[in-house]
């Protein structure tokens, strides 16, 4: 990919070449975490291909994507930088048994003994990475007020080697499922685009783009299907990553449409509830009588 942000257009057809469907809305956000260089929050529903989308970005850029996984309890020293005492511990039993006198601070505190985590990984390639920044949600307040700090600043201090600053700014990705509100000042930093689930027709063109070779009969059924099942009250409605399971479990049981003995073998693929399993029942036999007797399901 050339130098100049790449357009909207051009960034949906990349996508697509690596099984990405991106409608325009997305495929508008990505391009302007490029031109403009503003991180982008990614919220939705669980599975709806948030996080493959930064890493779809990082293959579309020909760049590495560095991926900081938040979760409760997670702080900045872990996601900045680590001192590797073991091999500083060897260090010193080494200098003492090799009679080499006194190990400094300046010695033990250098590069070789730093473990570079991923913030400042990121900060430090020389060819700006996509950073991810994954579920920040799971972390907490505290953690959030210093990813801010960092979003605005570029550079990180190690007490013991000085400031490190940013040499490119990596494009950064941060992904929510919502499970706790972020503040104000995190969101007024990112660009935003709610995730939703796909429409009928973009779900169709993701299984095709994940699975080639399925067939076209049981790729639609498998879709309306999904959809009917979104339309019920359920714990864990299915996302775009439960429908390429399915379409993918009922292709590795040779089926070639939708029926009854195929949904009851495979439901464990698409529905992880017990309670969403009984109350989508009827439907699902609903539509098993639909596809038996030849109508599309859903329609
Ligand atoms: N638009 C899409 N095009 C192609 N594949 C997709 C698309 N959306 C989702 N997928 C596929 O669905 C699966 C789940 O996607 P992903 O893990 O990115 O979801 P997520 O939104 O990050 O979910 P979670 O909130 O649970 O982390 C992946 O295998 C991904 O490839
Ligand atoms: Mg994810």
């Amino acid at each position: 990919m050339n130098a100049a942000p790449p357009g909207p257009a051009e960034l949906q057809a990349a996508f697509l070449a690596r099984g990405y469907v991106a409608d325009d809305a997305l495929a508008t956000a990505l391009r302007l975490v490029v031109a403009l260089g503003k991180p982008l929050l990614l919220e939705g529903p669980a599975g709806v291909g948030k996080t493959e989308a930064a890493k779809t970005l990082a293959a579309t850029l020909g760049t590495r994507l560095i991926r900081l996984q938040c979760y409760e309890g997670l702080d900045a020293q872990s996601a900045l930088y680590e001192w590797n005492y073991a091999r500083q511990l060897l260090h010193l039993r080494a200098a003492e048994l090799g009679g080499l006198g006194g190990v400094t601070d300046e010695d033990l505190y250098s590069e070789r003994f730093l473990m570079a985590r991923p913030l400042l990984q990121a900060i430090r390639e020389e060819q700006a990475p996509v950073l991810l920044i994954d579920e920040v949600d799971r972390a907490d307040d505290a953690f959030e007020a210093f990813l801010l700090e960092l979003l605005a600043e570029w550079q990180i201090t190690v007490p013991e080697l000085g400031t490190i600053e940013a040499r490119t700014r990596p494009h950064v990705i941060l992904t929510s499922n919502r499970s706790r509100e972020l503040s104000d000042a995190l969101r007024r930093r990112c660009l935003y685009h709610w995730t939703e689930y796909p429409s009928r027709a973009q779900e169709l063109a993701i299984v095709h783009a994940r699975l080639p070779g399925v067939n076209e009969t049981l790729a639609q059924q498998v879709t309306n299907a999904v959809h009917a099942l979104r339309a019920l009250p359920l714990g864990k409605p299915p996302g775009v990553a439960e429908t390429l399971d399915w379409a993918a479990a009922l292709v590795s049981l040779h089926a070639d449409h939708l029926d009854a003995p195929g949904i009851r073998a495979t439901l464990g693929a698409v529905l992880k509830l017990r309670e969403d399993q009984l109350l989508a029942a009827p439907t699902l036999q609903g539509l098993a009588a639909q596809t038996a007797a030849g109508r599309p399901p859903g329609a």
